[in-house]
């Protein structure tokens, strides 16, 4: 069965997405967004996964890791203890995740697939053969970051998802968008 990475991702108006390895903002119910996305499935019997890069497994507190009723994705070039943790395995490449995804689909039954960043893994994920789909909150206003959502081409259209809340979104003065991007190219090669 074919990988489709589906990219979710805040950014603001500088397309910041991160400062000292932290969100730059505080918006609980775009938070809530990301967990129902990322979670709920076609099939009860199925969970996603969830890919992120080291430095955004790092910055996720103790109490809500591993990501919970997904199965969490680690990449990173070195080995890391990860012996504590259920549902939780660390990969060396995206390649690699790709390629063990296929090999499992059928006997293990994931879902969807969802990059969580940061931006490396965002970056990977969007020049991947495999890269389907950007959900992307933009943030109508401006942080101060240290961290951003790579560039990404003229080849995505905006679709609707049945799942995502249209209209402008409001948490305190602070508003923002849900948008779906696809990858045109999507398939055209056959996928993976
Ligand atoms: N707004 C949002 O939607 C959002 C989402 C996620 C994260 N964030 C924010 O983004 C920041 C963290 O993101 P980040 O971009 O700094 O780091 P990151 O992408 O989460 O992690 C980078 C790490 O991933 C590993 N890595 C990167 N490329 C790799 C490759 N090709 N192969 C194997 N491993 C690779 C390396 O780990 P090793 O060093 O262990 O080798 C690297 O140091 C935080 O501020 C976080 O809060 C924001």
């Amino acid at each position: 069965m074919s990988v489709k990475l589906n990219l979710i991702a805040a950014a603001c108006e500088n397309m910041g997405i991160g400062k000292n390895n932290d969100l730059p903002w505080k918006l609980k119910k775009e938070m809530q967004y990301f967990s129902r996305m990322t979670t709920q499935t076609s099939d009860p019997n199925k969970k996603n996964v969830v890919i992120m890069g080291r430095k955004t497994w790092d910055s996720v507190p103790a109490k809500f890791k591993p990501f919970k009723d997904r199965i969490n994705f680690i990449l990173s070039r070195q080995n890391l203890d990860l012996k504590d943790y259920e549902n939780v395995q660390a990969f060396k490449s995206l390649d690699d995740i790709i390629t063990h995804l296929e090999e499992t689909s059928a006997k293990e039954g994931y879902d969807k697939v969802w990059v969580i960043g940061g931006s490396d893994i965002y970056k990977l994920s969007l020049e991947s053969r495999s890269f389907h789909r950007l959900y992307l909150t933009e943030i109508k206003k401006n942080f101060d970051c240290d961290t951003f959502f790579p560039h990404f081409g003229d080849n995505l259209k905006l679709v609707d998802d049945p799942e995502v809340p249209a209209g402008v979104q409001k948490e305190g003065d602070i508003e923002y968008v849900f948008k779906v991007y696809e990858n045109a190219d999507f398939g055209q090669d056959g996928g993976r």
